[in-house]
């Protein structure tokens, strides 16, 4: 039985809470798909009451910590030493079309260091979580990333830019160069899902070009303490404001980066 921390105890205590209102949110959701107008204020007020039931259970654990929330943006705390990096809903078009797969993201920064991530799917029940220096686990399982080295053998995730986004093109460049080298590709709808599953060795490999700081903070914790490596395309290493990310075991990440690079750029 893995013990944890006490700071993963808050933020887990967090995410649990934060997540009942999500699935309560989610059986109306799919009510709302046979209605005219559709389920989409509805989830918009889904996400930012999960928001803000993370940010009041947080603030009450730990006074002072500042916040990067997807939904209300940059809350600076008192103390300038630690802050939180939070989606309440990432998997948001899964959830709004009744789709149950997406999560709660939380990751812990101290001295703009990572040091704890936390990645929960209340419809699973899965509780992914990291502590810098500790490992990875799944609720009490330890977690490593995947053994596999050979490409064609691995299995990739990677997410789609939305309608309107940029990067459509590159996108089908890198899709078309990698198809034809590996198993095969998903496209599940949730990035901090996504860097968990890597964590868990369900997938070899995962990229992706421009996520937000909330989507990938507690993934690359996760995925770390996994034993595997996470970086930009190109092999630089991985910053909050990336513009892309790449993550894999050891043995594919090479490889994988310069399929990628040599297709996007
Ligand atoms: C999205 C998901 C998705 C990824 C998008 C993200 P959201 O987050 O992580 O998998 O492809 O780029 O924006 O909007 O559901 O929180
Ligand atoms: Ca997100
Ligand atoms: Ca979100």
């Amino acid at each position: 039985m893995a013990l944890q921390s006490a700071l993963i105890n808050v933020m887990a205590a967090a995410a649990r809470k934060a997540s009942r209102g999500l699935l309560r949110d989610l059986g109306e959701v799919e009510n709302l798909q046979v209605s005219r107008k559709g389920p989409a204020n509805f989830v918009s007020s889904a996400d930012t009451k999960a928001e803000s039931v993370l940010r009041h259970e947080l603030e009450r654990a730990r006074p002072g910590y500042g916040f990067l929330l997807e939904e209300a943006g940059a809350v600076p705390g008192t103390d300038r030493a630690h802050r939180w990096l939070i989606d309440p809903l990432d998997g948001t078009t899964n959830f709004l079309h009744g789709l149950p797969h997406f999560a709660i993201s939380v990751a812990l920064e101290r001295e703009g260091q990572l040091v704890a991530g936390l990645v929960y799917d209340p419809v699973k029940d899965e509780m992914f979580w990291a502590e810098k220096g500790k490992g990875a686990f799944v609720n009490d399982r330890r977690l490593r990333v995947a053994a596999r080295t050979d490409l064609q053998q691995s299995l990739i995730a990677t997410g789609i830019p939305y309608r309107g986004r940029p990067g459509h093109d590159v996108f089908s460049r890198e899709l078309a160069a990698l198809s034809d080298r590996v198993s095969g590709i998903r496209r599940f709808g949730s990035a901090a899902l996504d860097l968990a599953y890597v964590a868990a060795g369900r997938y070899d490999g995962f990229w992706e070009r421009g996520l937000s700081p909330w989507d990938i903070a507690a993934g690359i914790v996760l995925v770390r303490e996994a034993g595997g490596l996470v970086g930009e395309i190109g092999g630089a290493p991985i910053a909050l404001d990336a513009a892309s990310i790449l993550a894999a075991n050891e043995a594919l990440f090479g490889p994988l980066s310069d399929i990628l690079s040599d297709a996007g750029g």
